[in-house]
């Protein structure tokens, strides 16, 4: 498999950290400091809908195909208007494109596993061409009174279409079943048959939790693909890892010990976009000519699970 097009689409609002301490109780010193983030994204008039389109009809065209070549469509979110039908399958209409469309949601590893399951495609000669939107609005999972959690996030979409190729070297996806980290519980209708309490509660989050989980599953993982891919740490050109937390990207970087420059960012404009944060990263540095045919890049992603994902490849646009 090779990555073929690259697309992003973020909403027009920008919302910086001192608009958020008009109504919080926060400063962009502290937010800065203990998170990298400086302004977010935020879904207005926009719909993620309209974000998710754009990114994915970029994403086709770069990639030099129409919607109708396209095999297998995949769709990574967590929240969205309609918990049914899925998003891909609104999605498919407005792009045009007519082949089985699917949602996953691995939280904000749902790019990795998108990958891993296109992989699969692919190799058994089911699918020539797969569109992968990772498509979030965290934004709407969050109380906006709390400020642990509501200053770390941002919307937006991006897309990859991948193709039949060698450039992908090695894959590694984990899953342990551990909630109290970090979840969101949406109200369910009544049923009078039950009399269990029902969840709804807002994004909760133990932060402390969660950036351990994630140092060590992210270190854990990038070796893993490093040795299925024969390479070493110095081999790989650019490490695109999730967006979550600068402090998260500078210690995973400071156990690889590997320079700065390799491990690019954007959080500081856009916050954590969950699913979104990798390949809208990737689609700003292809669009920024950073990429050279044969560089070695390596993704790396962990979520509310916990998920986790990585994989190396070889740039080949
Ligand atoms: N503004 C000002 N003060 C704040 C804010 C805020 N926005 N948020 C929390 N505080 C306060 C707390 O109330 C606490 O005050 P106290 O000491 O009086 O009780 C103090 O700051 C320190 O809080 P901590 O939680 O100890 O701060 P910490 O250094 O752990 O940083 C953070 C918090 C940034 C969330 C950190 O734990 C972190 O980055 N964790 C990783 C979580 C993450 O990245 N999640 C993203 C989503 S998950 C994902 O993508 C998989």
């Amino acid at each position: 498999m090779k990555i073929t097009g690259t697309g992003s689409a973020m909403p027009s609002l920008a919302v910086t950290n001192d608009m958020l301490s008009e109504f919080l109780d926060t400063n962009d010193e502290w937010i800065s400091t203990r998170t990298g983030i400086k302004e977010r994204r935020i879904i207005s008039d926009e719909t993620l809908t309209s974000l998710a389109v754009d990114a994915a009809k970029k994403a086709i065209e770069s990639a030099g195909l129409t919607p109708n070549d396209i095999d297998y469509f995949l769709c990574s979110n967590v929240v969205n208007n309609f918990v049914t039908p899925s998003l891909s399958c609104i999605l498919q209409g407005e792009i045009g494109a007519n082949c089985p469309s699917l949602d996953l949601n691995a939280a904000c590893t749902g790019f990795i596993y998108a990958l891993d399951i296109a992989e699969s495609f692919i190799q058994t000669g089911r699918a020539e061409n797969v569109l992968i939107v990772c498509a979030e609005e965290p934004t709407r999972m969050v109380n906006w009174k709390e400020r642990n959690t509501c200053v770390l996030f941002g919307d937006g979409a991006g897309a990859v279409v991948v193709s039949k190729g060698d450039a992908f070297k090695a894959f590694h996806i984990s899953t342990q079943s551990k909630i109290e980290p970090l979840y969101y519980q949406r109200k369910l209708e009544y049923n009078p048959y039950q009399s269990h309490p029902d969840g709804d509660a807002p994004l909760i989050m133990n932060g402390k939790d969660v950036f351990k989980l994630a140092v060590s599953s992210s270190v854990s993982d990038i070796r893993n693909v490093l040795e299925k891919s024969s390479l070493n740490a110095d081999d790989i050109k650019y490490y695109l890892l999730h967006q979550a937390n600068i402090r998260i990207i500078d210690t995973i970087r400071d156990f690889l010990k590997q320079p700065d420059d390799k491990f690019p960012h954007n959080i500081e404009n856009y916050g954590n976009t969950s699913s979104a944060s990798i390949p809208i990263l990737l689609d700003e540095m292809r669009r920024a000519g950073k990429f050279t045919k044969g560089d070695m890049l390596l993704f790396s992603a962990f979520g509310a699970g916990f998920t986790t994902g990585a994989c190396v490849l070889e740039w080949n646009m």
